[in-house]
Order: C-alpha cells, then sequence, then structure tokens
C-alpha cells in the first residue's frame, strides 16, 4: 500500500528505485585534486530512495525495503548500475546555422583568418543566430538539450555570444529562459557578450565593453535572465587588461564570473583566479606556473576535450591540474565552430586516455565538481538530501562507462527522482 503523505501528491511518496547491481555515490569524495579509484564508493544490490524530488537514503537494496516497507517500487530490471546524472558546465547551444565548411576548411589546412575571411568563424554563427527567431532558437536549444539528456545530463550550462548586440543576445537569452518552461533539465544561461566585438560596432573593444555593462547587463538583470558573464580573453578578443576592468565591474553588478581563457595563449586564467571566477575554461595552452595558480585557488578549470577534438589543439593539462591540487570539471563547449561534436563522455574517456585521469577524476569531474562550477551543491553526488538526479546503464560495472568510450548510452534517466527516458 502506498502512504499518501501531504495529502495526495504523486510526488511525496517515497519511492525505492533498485535493486541496481551496483551505485557508484560519489559520496565523500574531496573538491579538489587527484584521486584513486579505490577511494569510490560503491554500493552493491544497491537501492535509492527518494522522496519529493530528493534523495532520503541509498544503502542495501533489500535493507531499505525492510526499513521503508510502505514505500512505492521502482523495480530495476536485469543488471543494472546507477550513479549522479551529468553536468555539462560549458555549452553554446543556443544557435543559427551551421558551420560543416569551416571544419571542412580546418582540415584542409586554413587558417583561422582565411576561414573567417571567406565568411566562417564566430561572426558567421552570428549572422546565422541574428537570422533566427526567438522560437527558432528555442526549438535548437531543445533539440540539443534532447541529445544532451539521452547522454545522461540533466543540468546544462547555456550561452548567449552568438547576438552581440543588446537586441540579439536578449533574444538569445530569453530562447533559453523559455526552453527551461519546456524540458525539466536544469538550465544555467550565461550572458557571453563578450565573446567578440562585432564588426559592425562602431569604437574600440573597451568601449563594446562598456556597451556590454551599460546596455546589456542591466537588462539581463531586470529580466533574470542569466546571473553569470563570460568573456573570450585571447588575442583575436579581448585583451587581459580591458577584460579584467570589465569582470571586475561584472561581479559588482551581481553577476558570477566564469571565463574562455588560455585557449591559444597563456595568460588570461590568472585573470579568472584573480577576480574570483567561479571557473577558467579551455586552459589548453595554460603554463605550469600559472597552473599552480589556478590550482591554489576555488577557480574550476574546465577542460573542454571537444574543442580540442574539433581545432586540432592540445588537451587541457588536466593531469598536471590534478597533481597540483586543482578542481577540475569537463565540460562539452557544444557549438556550432570549435566543438560540434557535443558528446561529453566520448570526449571525457578520450581526454582520460591522454592526460592519464582515473575513472574517479572524470566521473567526479562531469558531476559533482562540475555542478560546482556552477555553484549548484545540491547535486552531483547520491546522498542524503541531494537532488535525485541519477542514471542508470544496463551493464554490470561502472568501469564500463568510460570503457565504451560513449558508445554504452544510459538506461534510464531519472529527474527530481522521476524516470524521464
Ligand atoms: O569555446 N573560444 C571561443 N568560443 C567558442 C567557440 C565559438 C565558435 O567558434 O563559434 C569556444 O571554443
Ligand atoms: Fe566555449
Amino acid at each position: 500500500m502506498k502512504v499518501y503523505r501531504y495529502f495526495y501528491d504523486s510526488r511525496f511518496f517515497m519511492k525505492l528505485s533498485g535493486p541496481f547491481k551496483q551505485i557508484l555515490t560519489l559520496n565523500n569524495l574531496p573538491l579538489k585534486g587527484k584521486l584513486n579509484d579505490e577511494s569510490l564508493e560503491v554500493i552493491s544490490n544497491g537501492g535509492i530512495l527518494t522522496e519529493n524530488g530528493k534523495i532520503i537514503q541509498t544503502g542495501d537494496f533489500t535493507l531499505l525495503k525492510q526499513k521503508f516497507p510502505d514505500s512505492e517500487i521502482d523495480w530495476v530490471e536485469g543488471e543494472q548500475i546507477a550513479l549522479p546524472a551529468f553536468v555539462d558546465a560549458h555549452t553554446h547551444i543556443c544557435f543559427g546555422g551551421n558551420r560543416a565548411n569551416d571544419f571542412a576548411m580546418r582540415n584542409a589546412g586554413k587558417t583561422y583568418l582565411e576561414i573567417a575571411e571567406s565568411g566562417g568563424g564566430i561572426w558567421s554563427s552570428v549572422q546565422h543566430t541574428r537570422q533566427a527567431s526567438e522560437d527558432d532558437l528555442v526549438d535548437g536549444i531543445l533539440k540539443r538539450i534532447n541529445n544532451l539528456i539521452s547522454q545522461g545530463i540533466t543540468t546544462i550550462e547555456i550561452k548567449s555570444g552568438y547576438g552581440l548586440n543588446a537586441e540579439e543576445e536578449l533574444k538569445m537569452l530569453r530562447a533559453i529562459k523559455k526552453a527551461q518552461t519546456k524540458t525539466k533539465v536544469t538550465l544555467v544561461p550565461t550572458c557571453l557578450s563578450a565573446h567578440l566585438k562585432p564588426r559592425d560596432f562602431e569604437g574600440s573593444s573597451e568601449d563594446y565593453l562598456n556597451y556590454i555593462l551599460d546596455e546589456i547587463l542591466p537588462k539581463v538583470k531586470a529580466e533574470n535572465l542569466a546571473s553569470r558573464v563570460d568573456i573570450f580573453i585571447e588575442k583575436s578578443a579581448f585583451q587581459p587588461e580591458e577584460s579584467k576592468s570589465f569582470l571586475l565591474k561584472a561581479k559588482e553588478l551581481g553577476f558570477q564570473i566564469t571565463v574562455h581563457a588560455d585557449q591559444f595563449t597563456a595568460g588570461s586564467s590568472r585573470i579568472a583566479v584573480e577576480v574570483g571566477a567561479k571557473s577558467a575554461d579551455h586552459l589548453e595552452a595554460t603554463i605550469d606556473e600559472d597552473i599552480e595558480f589556478l590550482a591554489n585557488s576555488n577557480t574550476v578549470a574546465i577542460a573542454l576535450p571537444g574543442a580540442s577534438l574539433g581545432l586540432g589543439e592540445p588537451f587541457t593539462p588536466a593531469r598536471k591540474i590534478l597533481d597540483k591540487g586543482g578542481i577540475l570539471a569537463i565540460a562539452t563547449d557544444w557549438n556550432p565552430g570549435s566543438a560540434p561534436m557535443g558528446n561529453l563522455v566520448t570526449q571525457a574517456s578520450i581526454l582520460a586516455t591522454y592526460q592519464k585521469l582515473t575513472t574517479a577524476e572524470v566521473l567526479s569531474a562531469m558531476t559533482f565538481r562540475s555542478a560546482y562550477a556552477l555553484d549548484l551543491q545540491d547535486r552531483g553526488i547520491l546522498a542524503k538530501g541531494k537532488k535525485a538526479d541519477f542514471i542508470t546503464y544496463e551493464t554490470d560495472n561502472f568501469q564500463n562507462i568510460l570503457y565504451h568510450q560513449g558508445s554504452l548510452m544510459p538506461k534510464n534517466i531519472y529527474i527530481n527522482g522521476e524516470k524521464i527516458g
């Protein structure tokens, strides 16, 4: 018999999911530094007890069933394992158009400049995104979200940055807000108006940054469209000094900060740390001295192997970051230009192979450590009180997830304790 607590709302049933061959809780692991696989908590014959979207307890399925005899049982068929759902802390999945031609030209040996001159690059995505209606953008976001959900991702950061003027940037952020009303996954919007100075802006890059501060961010705030601000600090985008002062002002306005840092040239991860950014993302070109600086901070280092694979650039020095004690997260950077693949587990397992990362380090980088980068400490581990977002795989051992490099897909996805797929 079901216990009807607090009237008849089904969300208030206690529900026991299981039995799982293994539950990988990712509980009791440090936020910072390297991890060995022996430190992973694995519950055999496990159960996950949830109520009102939260985890009440994880433990032995049979014992939980005895202890909570009235709970509804969500029987799991065959051999399955469970772990926290993934968090993709860096995407650009709100865009119009396609840059397949950039990819082909790059592989044919064309340089960044040649590609930009022949109509490609970020500016081409800006033109396509400006041509799209808000609803077109919502459709594109939802289509890509469905793909990410099928990979077991239930929290997704999404950046603006292909609008590059007040009207178009707000259109992008409104599209993300509208998409949130149509999906159960958590969307975390970020204002990346400082992606590039648009070609049609009259004035210096400093003028453009001031325009963002004066004309865009107040509206973003007023409409509650984002609480995070990002900037692309790079020779071809914004310079270190102007970026630092921009970020400090954005922070004064109450925004959290994240930075596209050290993608091609070193130096900007230092700025991210100095301004107290939640994360410094990319880091393919970070020098040893700056790795140490970053690792000594609480700024999360977000590796984006999809961009390395899309551009043929080196991987982020993830091993060194962890060895120095830093917080490593891994995200897709899914975007139409540098990272068109959008497959988190494939990218993370390839990064693991090249950077020699343990399974514990990789899974942490896609769960509670990436959640921390988004300031979401309520998820990413399976423990009492946490949001009941978890995924299952039809397999008997968690090692199989990375071993199959993304070709083993989740069987079921749970959001707030409810199976959504
Ligand atoms: O994260 N580095 C800057 N921005 C994106 C690329 C965007 C694009 O090429 O459209 C990135 O890789
Ligand atoms: Fe990016």
